[in-house]
């Protein structure tokens, strides 16, 4: 609305947007000072970037009217009348004076580089006309044509800008493929941020009246970097000094506060126009140029995160690992089901041997068949069942024993993070030096996962004690980026703490890194950037510098350090502890039952009498003994038959005592296990 009543002065016809050419055609019978040939040159100079054109008419119509029929005529592509369409970039404005003119320039959105306008002036201009005033015309391109003279806008890149006169058409300005700014100083700021920018030493220099802390970029080696080497080409080819300060503040990048609000870091100082362009590692986000330009990207980075590496660890229960829990439970179920059927068979088949109707004994069994320990030698009418029994038992046996062997002499380490899920199952925090993150310029905020990360977000600055303290603790990941395979921590502070990190695998995301520009530079440096691109020169500038500046210790963190390492283990206590309870408990059960069945035997005699009337009668079968062989050969004892019969003899005098006799034969059994030995 605004627009329309500037424009309203100067407007006398309204004329629908797309006019039919072939009428106006007709109405136009003067003829022109401009030669269709001239025209033609002139529209084709002007209008380089510009996809359609916005036309402003001054109000005496009849003046311009052959000129304007000239032009509709001329111009290949679409335009509108009175009105302004944004995205056209292209404005023609025509008149008999020029002080009509100037009032309609000014409403031409001249700040961006790309804007292309042509005045015509059916008329004489003076030189001395407020219409060379250069501050009207911002950063855009301009040509002014009259009856007296030819007129153009010097380059936007080179200040001041000035008007100068030109003798034909094709002298005329907009389509400048080749810039050369002439060695103009442009303002540029950046910070130590490898592998970047390895700009360090600074001086204090006065600009604009403040004084300001300079990089002295004096040697090759500070003047080095990924986006600097990228920046001096461009340099070079636009043909432009430059100062490159450092950046103050708190923030490299700054932070939104809202929609039209942003603070600090190098946005803020191009957002000012303090400097002409800035660099490192600058991320190319919605959120970043709602705010200012940015310039094509040169890369396009994954972030990653350092996770805590896996620590070897001894596992109690360690001898279980070889099968799985449903490798276990299996045969657990197996065990009873045949159990089952034994004891069934054994109850119905009078033909099966006896000793499988007790549900225990039949287990036993089993068990021990599996394992292969204990064979029983009677297995009439179950050869078959047994037979499959112990050749599964065989190969389940070999099958745990082989993996064991492995698995105990190799280290153990707890599980790999990998993925972010488990990132967050393992309770990981992490943080950086810059303000809390904008959420959606770092992770994926419509993945259910990425979106916890916020979460586990802890700002580094002012709590690097307790930042040091979660590294150690193993609790803390750190972030950064991968740049041709190799991880940076986006923080220098984390770089000692690397070698106990790896890199996790699952990215959290990723972004494209380009330079903060003045939207007059845009062309420009897109132009460079592309050309950089293209020809790989990008490209060699990274391999270049990573090759001569990355340290070992960043190699370090893709190489995984849980895998087998050459070296067999020593088997400690711990892995092998199931074993030794197994052996503890057995000991201990068989113990208490020894005495359990002393003090039955003993009734009311204290147990050292029992042990003293054993004692006793051992020294008298002894004696006994050799005298029976005293008179036999020396060579024909039997130590076993001998200690078999000690054994029962000792047993039955101790049970002379008690009276059933079904006592007695177990006592025997349990006796012939303990004392078999001694
Ligand atoms: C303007 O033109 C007159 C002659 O036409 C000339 O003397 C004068 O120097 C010019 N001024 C500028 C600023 O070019
Ligand atoms: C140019 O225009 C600006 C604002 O439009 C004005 O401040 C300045 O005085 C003008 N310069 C001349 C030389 O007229
Ligand atoms: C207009 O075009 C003619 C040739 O058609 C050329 O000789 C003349 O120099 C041109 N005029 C200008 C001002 O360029
Ligand atoms: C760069 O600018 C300087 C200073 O104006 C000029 O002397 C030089 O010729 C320019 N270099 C190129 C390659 O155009
Ligand atoms: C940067 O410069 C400062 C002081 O000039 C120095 O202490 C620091 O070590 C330098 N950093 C690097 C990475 O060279
Ligand atoms: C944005 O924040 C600034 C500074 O806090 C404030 O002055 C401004 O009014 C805010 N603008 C909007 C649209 O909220
Ligand atoms: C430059 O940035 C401004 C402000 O964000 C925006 O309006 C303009 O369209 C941008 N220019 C280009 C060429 O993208």
């Amino acid at each position: 609305m605004k627009m329309h009543s500037v424009f309203g002065v100067l407007l006398l016809i309204i004329i629908p947007v797309l006019t039919d050419k072939i009428n106006i055609m007709k109405n136009s019978k003067m003829e022109s000072w401009i030669s269709t040939e001239n025209f033609t040159t002139i529209i084709k100079k002007s209008f380089f970037y510009a996809k359609c054109c916005n036309i402003f008419l001054s109000e005496s119509i009849y003046d311009v009217d052959t000129l304007f029929h000239q032009f509709i005529n001329i111009y290949p592509r679409e335009y509108v009348l009175h009105k302004i369409i944004y995205d056209c970039r292209g404005y023609f404005l025509l008149g008999p004076t020029d002080e009509e003119i100037e009032k309609a320039i000014r409403v031409v959105p001249s700040s961006l580089s790309t804007t292309e306008i042509l005045v015509i002036i059916n008329g004489e201009l003076k030189n001395t006309s407020k219409l060379f005033n250069v501050s009207l015309f911002g950063n855009s391109n301009a040509n002014i044509v009259s009856r007296s003279g030819i007129w153009t806008l010097s380059e936007n890149y080179l200040k001041p800008r000035f008007f100068f006169k030109v003798h034909s058409y094709e002298e005329l300005m907009s389509e400048f493929n080749i810039i050369d700014m002439k060695g103009r100083e442009l303002q540029v700021c950046t910070f130590y941020q490898p592998p970047f920018s390895y700009l360090n030493k600074t001086i204090k220099k006065i600009i604009d009246g403040v004084e300001e802390d300079v990089f002295l970029a004096d040697s090759d080696k500070e003047k080095d970097g990924i986006e600097m080497k990228i920046f001096l080409v461009m340099a070079e080819k636009l043909n432009f000094t430059w100062t490159i300060r450092k950046l103050k503040g708190k923030y490299r990048y700054g932070r939104r506060i809202n929609s039209s609000y942003w603070d600090g870091g190098v946005i803020q100082l191009v957002l000012e126009k303090k400097v002409d362009l800035a660099f490192g590692n600058v991320r190319l986000t919605p959120n970043h140029y709602e705010f200012v330009n940015m310039s094509t990207p040169w890369i396009q980075m994954l972030t990653k995160f350092l996770v805590p590496r896996p620590q070897p660890i001894t596992n109690f229960w360690a001898v279980m690992r070889p099968f799985s829990m449903d490798c276990w439970i299996l045969v657990l179920i197996m065990i009873i089901a045949k159990s089952m059927y034994m004891y069934i068979r054994a109850r119905v088949d009078p033909k099966f041997p006896k000793r499988f109707r007790s549900f225990f004994c039949t287990i036993t069994e089993l068990i021990g068949r599996l394992v292969g320990t204990w064979v029983p030698r009677n297995i009439a009418n179950a050869r078959f069942e047994l037979h499959l029994w112990q050749t599964a038992g065989f190969l389940l046996v070999t099958a745990y024993c082989s993996s064991l062997a492995a698995r105990l002499t190799n280290s153990e380490y707890e599980d790999r993070i990998d993925t972010i899920r488990q990132f967050l199952e393992a309770n990981l925090l992490w943080g950086h030096e810059g303000p809390v993150p904008y959420w959606p310029d770092y992770v994926d905020v419509d993945d259910i996962y990425a979106s916890q990360l916020s979460s586990r977000y802890t700002p580094v600055k002012g709590q690097e004690a307790y930042i040091h303290t979660l590294i150690e603790q193993r609790k803390f990941a750190i972030y950064g980026f991968v740049i041709d395979s190799i991880f940076f921590p986006e923080d220098d502070i984390f770089k000692e703490h690397i070698k106990n990190y790896r890199l996790m695998k699952q990215s959290t995301g990723n972004y494209y890194s380009s330079f903060v520009i003045q939207s007059w530079l845009l062309q420009h440096i897109d132009m460079v950037m592309l050309w950089l691109r293209e020809s790989g020169i990008a490209l060699f500038h990274l391999n270049n510098v990573m090759h001569r500046r990355i340290s070992f210790n960043l190699r370090e963190v893709v190489k995984e350090h849980d895998g087998f390492d050459g070296i067999y283990k020593r088997l400690g206590l711990t892995p092998l502890g199931v074993g030794f309870l197994t052996l503890i408990v057995g000991l201990l059960a068989s113990t208490i039952r020894f005495f359990y069945e002393l003090k039955q035997a003993s009734n009311s005699r204290s147990i050292r009498e029992v042990f003293r009337d054993i004692q006793k009668k051992r020294k008298m079968y002894k004696s006994s003994i050799y005298k029976k062989n005293y008179h036999k050969e020396a060579e024909s004892i039997d130590h076993n038959s001998s200690n078999k019969n000690f054994d029962s003899f000792v047993i039955k005098s101790v049970n002379h005592t008690t009276n059933t006799e079904s006592t007695q034969k177990y006592n025997d059994k349990i006796f012939h296990n303990n004392l078999g030995n001694i």
